[in-house]
């Protein structure tokens, strides 16, 4: 039986609840909590960084799982460390080398994600399947949330899974971007078993009731 977990993205929080927020989704059993840094080059946009991610740091328990949208991520693997992050995604785009990336983060003691964006052919990441805890594959353009989810990446995750089982691997597939209510059960069935939902968790109902939804259909 494959594990499943919900990744809520603190980017469609309200951050005049945020305490509140994140206790909530950690209460209704969303076990990863997804802390999206963006640098304004990588992507479009800037979210938010290290003081914030220390300063929640003592208000949860849930494993933080910390999606670096930001160029060179090498240059500041130990700092995210430090505030609290238990695995690091950082983008195969952004680096010139991403086996020492992985090698930094592992040598920071916690859990490494490679992610790339819905353009890059799939096979660029099939070198590091193997050195990482966790692929990450981005179903919409990294930057925003609120986008719908790009069908394509359907595909992808099948043939990431079939790649990862044809080599007796154990990585698992994250899947950030678009999911919601109305797809979590195909995206199961492609083939990912850990599901960012930002504003599939924060928006319109109520937290609870939203992460009740993802967990049923898991
Ligand atoms: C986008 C971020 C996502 C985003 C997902 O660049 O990586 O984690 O918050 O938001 P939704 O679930 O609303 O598409
Ligand atoms: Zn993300």
């Amino acid at each position: 039986m494959m594990k499943y977990i919900l990744a809520p993205s603190l980017l469609a929080a309200d951050f005049t609840k945020l305490g509140e927020q994140i206790k909530e989704t950690e209460e209704a059993g969303a076990e990863y909590l997804h802390i999206d840094v963006m640098d304004g080059l990588f992507v479009p946009s800037i979210s938010f960084g290290m003081p914030l991610i220390e300063s929640i740091r003592p208000a949860s328990k849930q494993f933080f799982d910390v999606h670096l949208m930001i160029v060179e991520p090498e240059r500041y693997i130990d700092e995210f460390v430090r505030c609290g992050a238990d695995s690091i995604t950082f983008h195969l785009e952004a680096t010139k080398d991403p086996q020492a990336v992985i090698d930094k983060i592992h040598a920071c003691g916690v859990q490494a994600g490679i992610s790339i964006k819905p353009g890059t052919p799939l096979e660029e990441v099939y070198p590091y399947v193997d050195q990482v805890e966790m692929v990450l594959i981005m179903s919409v353009e990294p930057g925003f949330g609120g986008q719908a989810f790009i069908p394509e990446s359907y595909d992808r995750i099948r043939q990431l899974r079939n790649y990862i089982e044809e080599n007796g691997l154990v990585t698992a597939i994250e899947v950030d971007g678009g999911v919601g209510k109305k797809n979590i059960r195909e995206v199961i069935e492609a083939g990912a078993n850990i599901f960012v939902a930002g504003s599939g968790v924060f928006r319109k109902n109520t937290i609870t009731d939203n992460v009740n939804k993802f967990l049923e259909a898991f």
